[in-house]
């Protein structure tokens, strides 16, 4: 076929009416096809895509009907499609425009109607693939936006969502993340947008049913036919050859079907969120694998000094506590975890003689052991975490009046994570053993954190965690 042709796909089990449409047709300078049976009619549109199919409604035991549902294919495609037929009904004409058909033509044919019929069908799909290409550009375009931006994953995702509501006007979508394969596939996290606050809904089992038969298609589907949802549009998130996840879009019952447009924008605006995903899961990935080898250091440092065995945890956990009674941002209560895991991974480059000194340290190696703060910044440099981790490991040494280090921060200068950080590291120090000394009661070790919380802890948080601080 030619491609700067528009194709057209000439249908009639009468012989002398597809050859005078073909010829017809074919001095009008369109690439046209015909056949007189129905039969091959099929075959060739499972074989090629045609742009326009004309057919006539009724050719024994095909009807034009048949055709139309085969020039339909996929849901995706926008071939146009007219039907011919000698007995005008009412019912037929509706039946024929409510099956999807574009146009229909009357028998006998007038060669002006048809090429008025044919001018006009693919002048309508015209404006219907450039319709397409601009909501492409759009979604494109905010999907792209998106994706440069420095969303967190949940964020994206409710984003794509938004996008994929506006582009599509639907009534609600779901989102929904999937792990595992074909024998074993799970929903991880399900995200929805129903601004209406309607149910209109899958339920987990209907996604994961989707999933599987979605699994080696690769665009969207269209679809009715399940329970009494209206028009949905599902589309298989797909990332390497795994469906990660899976995007839906309602509509209510009654309202219109989901235009060849309206899924092509779909897939679109889905294949950003099938990359993000992929990308998020090979960044965790990649962080755990990171935060595994810190694990692993960390656990060298307290090798080396078995009185600190469990320190770094304990620090997490009380870290984690104090953030939640405090009210603090979820970002600072999470990140509590591995600001205790990695306070103190830069003991690592602490000489061990200094390190397990019985006496009194000499001002040098007071000098040297302050330096693990330092070096625990460089250790954590090349994993990317939110910024409250880092800033708290920097300050877990400083102190409000300013005595304390590296930089000898004071007041306001401290962060809220790190004056958290702080009070729960002096706890679990006064509250263990250490080499040079033995660990302080409940009482004693309260009565430190009242006279630190004078000018050097934050009095405020002190007082929380005393009521809080569980009895080791
Ligand atoms: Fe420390």
């Amino acid at each position: 076929m030619d491609p700067q042709r528009p194709s057209i796909l000439v249908v009639d089990d009468e012989p002398s009416i597809t050859d005078v449409v073909h010829e017809y047709l074919s001095t009008l300078g369109y690439d046209c096809t015909s056949t007189s049976d129905p039969e091959e009619a099929l075959r060739r549109l499972r074989e090629s895509t045609f742009d326009l199919v004309i057919t006539d409604l009724n050719m024994g035991q095909l009807s034009g009907m048949d055709v139309l549902k085969a020039a339909r294919g996929t849901d995706a495609s926008d071939t146009m499609v007219v039907l011919m037929t000698a007995y005008p009904t009412v019912e037929n004409a509706i039946e024929a425009l409510m099956s999807g058909a574009d146009n229909y033509i009357l028998k006998p044919l007038s060669l002006e109607t048809l090429k008025h019929v044919v001018e006009g069908s693919l002048e309508k799909q015209r404006l219907a693939r450039e319709n397409v290409s601009l909501k492409e550009s759009l979604a494109l375009y905010r999907a792209s936006e998106a994706l440069e931006a420095p969303l967190e994953l949940p964020e994206y995702l409710n984003m794509v969502l938004e996008v994929a509501l506006g582009e599509l006007e639907g009534q609600a979508a779901q989102l929904v993340l999937l792990e595992g394969d074909a024998t074993e596939r799970r929903v991880l996290q399900q995200i929805r947008r129903d601004p209406s606050g309607g149910t209109l809904k899958l339920t987990e089992e209907e996604m994961l049913r989707l999933a599987g038969e979605l699994a080696e298609e690769s665009g969207a589907m269209t679809t009715t036919d399940i329970g009494d949802h209206g028009p949905l549009l599902v589309l298989p998130l797909r990332a390497g050859g795994d469906v990660v996840g899976l995007l839906a879009v309602h509509r209510r019952q009654g309202e219109a079907a989901f235009t060849p447009a309206q899924t092509k924008a779909l897939s679109i605006i889905g294949s950003g969120a099938a990359v993000a995903i992929k990308n998020a899961r090979l960044y965790n990935s990649l962080q755990e694998q990171y935060l595994g080898a810190i694990r692993a250091l960390v656990a060298a440092v307290e090798a080396k000094d078995p009185y600190t065995s469990g320190h770094s945890e304990k620090v997490g956990q009380y870290g984690q506590m104090l953030a939640h009674e405090v009210g603090a941002d979820q970002e600072i209560i999470e990140g509590m975890r591995v600001v205790g895991l990695l306070h103190d991974a830069g003991k690592i480059g602490v000489q061990e003689s200094i390190l397990l000194k019985k006496g009194n340290l000499t001002k040098e190696e007071y000098k040297h052991i302050k330096d693990h703060v330092n070096m625990s910044m460089r250790i954590i440099k090349p994993l990317p975490l939110p910024d409250v981790v880092p800033r708290a490991i920097s300050e877990h040494h400083e102190r409000l009046d300013g005595s304390g280090y590296p930089k000898g921060l004071s007041g306001e200068e401290i962060s809220l994570s790190g004056r958290i950080i702080a009070i729960v590291d002096v706890w679990d120090a006064i509250t263990s053993d250490r080499i040079y000394r033995t660990r302080m009661n409940r009482q004693e070790a309260l009565d430190t954190l009242d006279d630190l919380a004078i000018d050097k802890l934050d009095r405020e948080l002190t007082e929380i965690f005393k009521n809080v601080v569980p009895a080791s």
